[in-house]
């Protein structure tokens, strides 16, 4: 089976086809950063209509890359939620016609469930059962996988996501949109330990994330020592939220007894969190997994990937264009049973 698959549920736009039997046949990625960075953030209505102007250019280039005519695919995949529901429209307005066109099924698929799905494109993809950790701009969760579409969340931000911590504490110090990397680059000069900023909601039991007070900390940490700091200050934000995301996962490995751990999204990218999951995999016993960098971010394989899944398993949309803003992850079934918030 060979599937065409469609990302447009935040900046990035994602196209890529994935055949069971030949693997990754192409991907093409455009990403708004730039578009977005004058605003410090992504601006929803310029999102939707910059995937307007990407998504068929793309759709042709990956169909260039994999040297296949259209006729060859048995299905589309387009991301329908969560996310913004303008840029989600694009893509499921997108998916669901070209699939029409083209006389193939059309399948939505939950973002999440792409993510957490990532690492098995690569050579040596984890087994199930695993814990995995989400961890993006929009996101923050730990979720015990059993299988395809056999999610349970165990735990998720209560406010912010670890990203969009990671972007406002940088806004704060002065670095532009996504500040994420740049406050890394910067914590990577900082002396470690000159200031303790506090490991949210560790000091009891429970796999919740609380990352907001951390950015209030940071404010008011810039305000008493001034701009010469900030390498410092930046480096206990980031050991900070890197402790906790790890003290979680710990927790969360120890409450299932599972031994392998998945890690996706933006915030996987940092090498301190890497290093800390690192450790921790060790003493535990296990092994930690990670989608290649590329597919740590929004990518159309992920989606091509979790998609083909159900569409094997005769899942399809009917012909109706929709997209799901909010759609709790633990709502989804197995591969067979359509999986969308109405079914
Ligand atoms: O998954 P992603 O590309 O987009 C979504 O949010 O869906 O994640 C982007 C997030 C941004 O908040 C960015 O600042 C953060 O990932 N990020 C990092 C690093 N690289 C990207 N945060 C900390 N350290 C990094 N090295
Ligand atoms: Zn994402």
């Amino acid at each position: 089976m060979r599937v065409l698959g469609i990302e447009t549920s935040c900046d990035e736009t994602g196209i890529a086809i994935y055949d069971d039997e030949q693997g990754l046949m192409s991907h093409a990625l455009y990403s708004q950063v730039k578009l977005h960075a004058d605003y410090g953030g992504v601006v929803p209505e310029l999102a939707s209509r910059d995937h307007v102007r990407k998504l068929v250019p793309l759709v042709r280039e990956a169909l260039a890359e994999a040297n296949i005519d259209p006729s060859t695919l048995d299905g589309i995949a387009y991301t329908a939620g969560p996310g913004l529901i303008g840029a989600l429209l694009v893509g499921a307005c997108a998916g669901r016609s070209l699939a029409y066109a083209w006389g193939i099924p059309a399948v939505a698929v939950h973002h999440m469930e792409g993510h957490l799905l990532a690492p098995m494109l690569e050579d040596t993809p984890p087994e199930f059962p695993f814990v995995a950790l989400l961890v993006s701009g929009g996101h923050t969760m730990l979720v015990r996988v059993d299988g395809i579409g056999q999610y349970q969340v165990l735990g998720e931000s209560i406010d912010d996501a670890a990203g969009e911590a990671f972007d406002k504490t940088a806004k704060l110090m002065g670095l532009d949109y996504p500040g994420g990397p740049l406050l890394a680059k910067l914590a990577a000069q900082g002396q470690p330990g000159r200031f303790k900023f506090p490991r949210p909601m560790c000091d009891r039991p429970g796999l919740e994330f609380s990352f907001s007070g951390l950015k209030t900390f940071a404010a008011n940490t810039i305000a008493a020592e001034g701009e010469a700091a900030l390498p410092d200050i930046a480096r206990a934000f980031e050991d900070a939220v890197v402790d906790t995301l790890a003290i979680k996962c710990r927790r969360a490995l120890e409450e299932t007894g599972l031994k392998r751990l998945v890690v996706a999204g933006g915030v996987s990218a940092n090498v301190h969190l890497r290093a800390q999951l690192a450790e921790l995999m060790k003493k535990q016993g296990g092994e930690v997994f990670y989608p290649r960098p590329e597919f740590c971010t929004d990518n159309g394989a992920m989606i091509a990937y979790a998609g083909l899944q159900r569409l094997k398993a005769g899942e399809s949309q009917p012909l109706l264009v929709k997209g799901y803003p909010r759609w709790p992850l633990d709502t989804l079934s197995a591969p067979g049973q359509a999986s969308t918030p109405e079914a």
